[in-house]
């Protein structure tokens, strides 16, 4: 046992004098006072051993544990001074540019798209217009056929301003829920024909679900001319589906009540994800609802100021997400504003 302790002792202060980093030196305390560690381990044969013999090994045991432990102590010490002293004389120049790649940022998809919308429907006449998001029930509602406790109210659901903090009572102020608040303010003022769009942001009182978000952007088209049929109409919904959904799209109206057209109707795409042949997504149908459109109403005509004896007017206002959603494949719709920078850096447009 003697001769055991001398050559741990000989083995282990040569391994210490060479150390070179704490770690290393972790490592070596480890191996001797861990707790399977060479030195924890040894007292495990005293009980073996004959009184006599244990006379001698244990304070030569103890002076092994003494010696190591102090070794590994004035190693450390030694190491941290060696740091510390090539530490000092290692500079930094703070002033050095740095060449960190610079990282870019991402246009938003739906921004991207929108982008493109405007551009699309700019080549065929269209000029944007901007309506207010938070709107008086007068231009939201009523101007479009829709009088206060009319059950088409209900075709909306609406988030109202409180009114108890404004000076302007008289009024009341709600977040638009679609932008055919633009409509009426459209036609007072320009002058006939009109060729307006708005895309722009509105607000439901929604329950939020992979197809419903309280916030969600739309696109509204007034078109005002002489002899407007629901042939244009057609021919719009076309021109707008077929060139971002893809050329095999097809486009039907399906009668759909909206009390500011007459007549009104719901717009179908085929489903992109079946082509038509009926899957999950649409519900078996082989169609997506993409949007409202329709005749403008007589009345709401007169209350933009135009004779409706002498003109006609479209209005066509789908919501863009849904569109968006089928375009990129995506299946939950609240993945556009819950700030997900994956999903923008995936489907988004770089910066440039
Ligand atoms: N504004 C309607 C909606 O939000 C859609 C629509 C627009 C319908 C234009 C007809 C004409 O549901």
């Amino acid at each position: 046992m003697n001769e055991q302790i001398s050559t741990i002792k000989l083995e282990y202060l040569g391994k210490i004098k060479a150390a070179t980093s704490l770690a290393e030196l972790d490592q070596i305390y480890l191996a001797l006072f861990g707790k399977a560690g060479i030195i924890t381990l040894l007292p495990k044969e005293f009980p073996k051993m004959e009184k006599a013999q244990l006379a001698s090994i244990v304070p030569a045991f103890n002076q092994l544990k003494i010696d190591l432990n102090s070794a590994v102590e004035s190693k450390r010490s030694e190491v941290r001074e060696m740091s510390y002293a090539s530490l000092s004389q290692e500079s930094v120049d703070l002033s050095t540019p740095i060449t960190l790649p610079l990282r870019t940022g991402y246009h938003h998809p739906l921004m991207v798209f929108e982008e493109e919308i405007k551009e699309l429907f700019k080549k065929i006449g269209f000029q944007q217009f901007g309506a207010p998001n938070i709107d008086t029930d007068y231009y939201n509602f009523e101007v479009l056929n829709i009088p206060a406790e009319h059950p088409a109210r209900d075709l909306w659901d609406t988030l109202y301003i409180d009114k108890s903090g404004l000076k302007e009572r008289n009024e009341n102020w709600i977040l638009r829920t679609h932008t055919s608040n633009a409509q009426v303010r459209i036609m007072k003022q320009y002058k006939t024909p009109v060729r307006m769009m708005v895309i722009d942001r509105c607000f439901r009182y929604e329950n939020l679900d992979a197809r419903h978000e309280h916030t969600f952007d739309q696109f509204e088209l007034v078109f005002v001319d002489k002899g407007l049929s629901m042939a244009h109409l057609q021919w719009l919904s076309e021109y707008f589906l077929k060139h971002f959904l893809g050329e095999e799209t097809k486009v039907r109206l399906r009668p759909k009540y909206y009390p500011f057209v007459e007549p009104g109707v719901g717009i179908d795409g085929t489903c992109l994800f079946c082509k038509g042949k009926g899957c999950k997504i649409c519900g078996g149908i082989g169609w997506l609802e993409l949007g409202g459109a329709g005749m403008i109403h007589p009345s709401v005509l007169k209350n933009g100021g135009i004779d409706p004896k002498e003109y006609s007017g479209i209005a066509w206002g789908p919501g863009l997400e849904r569109i968006l959603m089928l375009k990129l494949g995506v299946e939950d719709l609240r993945v556009f504003r819950n700030g997900d920078i994956k999903f923008i850096q995936e489907k988004g447009v770089p910066a440039s």
